[in-house]
């Protein structure tokens, strides 16, 4: 059990870890190289794409995707309800991000609001599987046949997800993730871009470093986003044991749903048939009308019992300021919604059954003593 409060993320290296990063610095290969290359075969296997390409972050992945698959003034479909990078990489290569509102059950992209935000522009999707929780795979694959549009899937938060038994990694056309410490697996910084696309594969390949096909020869311009081999061989380590740290988090959240779905005005994650959520976050929606206080102070009373909670995210993408001073006011209802009511607890793998325990028991112990 953790010395004081429980955090809402743990972050630990193994001697294992420790010892594959003490290997690569001892070899002097610090750039991207055998482990990347290694990590990236395994990595493509383990979610059944044909590639992966290692870059330096989630940010980066969705960059190098947005720059291969799409063309200035595009418009692309984005959730609202998301991390800051979903949307912030679309401007960066000339692209509009259009904002959907979710769906107000799970939180994802809601098909038939980004339906109606159809124009001739229109050119991709970014569905996000928020949470660790899988959007509506299907309908998003629907919608895009019938406008022909381009699938990216964020998955920074989801490795490890499935959606009627296949993992999001493997699904058409590009998936990306984020190994960022506090992910369901972790290099430190880290991304990776998955794709059974060879075409796509190989321009992201390019795009990540430089464009350079030969040495100092370069028919075309791209990024620095490579991985160093030491992350990669973190990854490796971390992959072995990807499918119990998630298999824990699934057991965790199981125990925190089974604890509190009965608590008035606290709701738990809902999850549709066809998913296998990853939990890499464990996030409760609050009714506002069933308590005397509202989300912050709920999570500064479940400070004071030990659990350390968080927000994702407090304000939709439309309301931040680098999106409404370009794009203008908007309005979502859902979006705006879930950014005042939703908190995450630990669920993180190293939680042992006392914390467990001690988190349940707090969320149901505030919204007792605050219900009205
Ligand atoms: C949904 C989502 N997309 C993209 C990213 C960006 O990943 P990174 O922090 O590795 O750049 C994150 C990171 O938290 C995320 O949660």
């Amino acid at each position: 059990m953790s010395q004081g409060k429980i955090p809402i993320a743990d972050v630990e290296l193994t001697d294992e870890e420790i010892a594959a990063a003490v290997e690569v610095l001892e070899s002097g290969y610090l750039v991207f190289g055998p482990n990347g290359e290694e990590f990236e075969e395994r990595f493509a296997d383990h979610v059944g794409a044909d590639h992966a390409i290692a870059v330096s972050s989630g940010t980066a992945a969705l960059h190098i995707v947005y720059h291969a698959m799409l063309e200035a003034d595009d418009e692309v479909l984005v959730p609202s309800f998301s991390h800051i990078s979903t949307a912030s990489m679309l401007p960066m290569v000339g692209c509009t991000p259009v904002f959907c509102d979710v769906d107000p059950d799970t939180y994802t992209i809601d098909v038939e609001d980004a339906r109606e935000r159809i124009t001739p522009d229109t050119e991709a999707i970014v569905p996000v599987h928020l949470y660790g929780n899988a959007c509506d795979v299907d309908g998003v694959v629907e919608l895009a046949r019938e406008h022909d549009l381009k699938i990216v899937w964020d998955a920074a938060q989801a490795h490890g997800t499935e959606y009627d038994g296949v993992d999001i990694g493997s699904i058409p056309d590009a998936v990306t993730y984020s190994f960022y410490p506090t992910k369901n697996m972790f290099t430190g910084e880290g991304g990776m871009i998955t794709t059974s696309d060879p075409d796509l594969a190989e321009q992201c390949r390019l795009l990540r470093a430089h464009w350079q096909t030969d040495k100092y020869y370069h028919p075309d311009l791209g990024f620095n986003y490579r991985m160093s081999d030491m992350e990669a061989a973190i990854g490796l380590e971390q992959l072995k044991k990807l499918d119990d740290m998630v298999d824990q988090r699934r057991e965790n959240a199981a125990y925190l749903t089974d604890h509190l779905s009965d608590v008035d005005g606290v709701k738990t994650p809902r999850v549709e048939p066809e998913v296998n959520h990853s939990y890499h976050l464990y996030t409760v929606a609050l009714d506002p009308a069933a308590f005397d206080i509202g989300r912050d102070a709920f999570i500064d009373e479940l400070d004071e019992r030990g659990v350390g909670a968080s927000v994702h995210y407090p304000r939709p993408l439309h309301e931040q300021p680098a999106f409404r001073d370009r794009l203008g006011e908007k309005e979502l209802p859902v979006a705006e919604e879930m950014a005042d009511r939703v908190l995450s607890i630990p669920v993180y793998p190293g939680l042992d059954t006392d914390e467990l325990a001690t988190v349940a028991d707090a969320v149901a112990d505030v919204a007792a003593e605050h219900r009205v």
